[in-house]
């Protein structure tokens, strides 16, 4: 049965809600595998808009269990805020998950992640959500996880541990006040007791869930490009939302993936700081930020917009092993004339059909484009490829040709059912 992979083949944003949500139809588990609350998908269906930022969006299936699983940093601050306003909208939790390996996002690590963006005159331009310093805890092994806050005593030795000295340096090295510890703790601990009920052995759930063959949908968060190891460092994020990320945040071994979709929009888009060769600073910018409404989910913050960046998506298709590709937002797109792609970089004075995963190199490369031709109709209503006008069509193929990857699903609208499924 199949374990399949949804993965952002670009800087993030690329829609992958939508596409998690339609392959979740057959999932029994939807499981989120990196990041933390710095993600944000939306969902639109039955006229209901839901914006998901840690909980899997697949929990909208009555059939499917939804897991945050060992590799996603869980603030439980946000989780709560969370769950209270999907419960507003009638979804409903018991059937959610949350790893015991899970490491915590604490209120320190968000007020760290604030004071290295005041420090650094916002150069990374994070999501002030507290993720780097939280993965940066879990590496230097002084992060407190799902399984600590289970058993008071534990979590208050290392939650007293670990202020002793996160103390010192917000007090001497940033000059902010110290954090009150009792206050922390007794808010941790009440936190424990809604939590309780829903923290799992994720990895030998799924273990189990593997061994009786039914369908796992993994669910990426972030992008390929954003990729700790293999996006644009520093301007990255700090986990792995690659393919690979994924049997390593869940415990699923690698040959156990049958499918591993990518998700890329029609053009390409970037939030934060960082290199962005085919960026357009431009009214056709504008043009497509409007129509595609490029603003943040989680932060509000205007996305950078540029033309389809192939020598990017390639790489990415290649990195992840993509066995399908996913395009979103082609209906974007309608109503431009002329359609650019980016099919190689000139960088110091030599072609390169390589991608760069070094932010300061790729920032002094400069994109050489392909023309394809436009079109102008409403694509909302194609259901099926053939029905697209025969620009789109060529367009796609193109993407294809050049990736080498099936394209097996377009998006052509916000609504689940304003999608092609090949
Ligand atoms: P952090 O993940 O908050 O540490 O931010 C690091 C970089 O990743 C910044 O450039 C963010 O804008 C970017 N980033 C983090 N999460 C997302 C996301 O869900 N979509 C797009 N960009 C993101």
């Amino acid at each position: 049965m199949a374990v399949r992979v949804v993965v952002g083949a670009q800087w993030g944003d690329e829609a992958k809600g939508k596409v998690v949500d339609l392959l979740s139809q057959n999932s029994r588990y939807v499981v989120r595998y990196a990041g933390g609350s710095n993600a944000g998908h939306t969902v639109c269906t039955n006229g209901k808009t839901y914006k998901f930022h840690l909980i899997p969006s697949g929990i909208l299936h009555p059939h499917v269990t939804a897991v945050i699983a060992d590799g996603v940093v869980v603030d439980l601050r946000a989780l709560k805020a969370e769950m209270e306003a999907l419960a507003e909208q009638g979804v409903e939790f018991s059937r959610l998950r949350v790893g015991l390996g899970a490491h915590l996002t604490l209120p320190y690590h968000r007020q760290l992640d604030e004071l290295n963006e005041a420090r650094l005159e916002g150069r990374i331009g994070t999501t002030r959500r507290g993720i780097g310093p939280t993965y940066a805890d879990k590496a230097a092994r002084i992060g407190l996880r799902v399984a600590d806050l289970l058993d008071p005593e534990r979590f208050a030795m290392l939650l007293h541990r670990v202020l002793e000295v996160r103390n010192r340096v917000l007090t001497r090295v940033y000059n902010a006040p110290p954090i009150d510890e009792a206050a922390l703790r007794d808010e941790f601990l009440a936190h424990a007791e809604w939590l309780r009920p829903i923290v799992a052995d994720v990895p030998a759930m799924l273990m189990d869930a593997v061994a009786r063959g039914e369908p796992i949908l993994l669910e990426g968060a972030q992008g390929t490009l954003l990729d700790l190891d293999y996006g644009t460092y520093p301007y990255v994020t700090s986990s792995h939302p690659v393919s690979a990320g994924a049997c390593l945040g869940t415990g699923i071994a690698p040959n156990q993936l049958t499918e591993i979709w990518g998700v890329a929009k029609a053009y390409t888009t970037r939030v934060g700081e960082g290199p962005f060769p085919t960026e357009l600073n431009n009214e056709i910018g504008d043009y497509i930020r409007n129509r595609g409404r490029e603003y943040g989910t989680t932060t509000g913050r205007a996305r950078r917009v540029g033309w389809l960046d192939l020598v990017a998506l390639r790489y990415s298709a290649r990195l992840n092993g993509f066995t399908a590709l996913a395009v979103t937002l082609l209906d974007v797109l309608s109503g431009l004339p002329t359609l650019k792609v980016c099919t190689a970089y000139r960088y110091r004075g030599e072609l390169r059909e390589q991608f760069l995963a070094d932010g300061f190199a790729l920032a002094e490369c400069e994109p050489i484009y392909t023309e394809l031709p436009g079109w102008d109709a409403d694509l909302s209503a194609c259901r099926r490829r053939a029905d697209l006008p025969r620009n789109a069509q060529a367009y796609l193929d193109f993407i294809e040709d050049y990736v080498q990857t099936p394209i097996k699903l377009i998006s052509v609208g916000p609504n689940r059912e304003q999608t092609i499924l090949d």
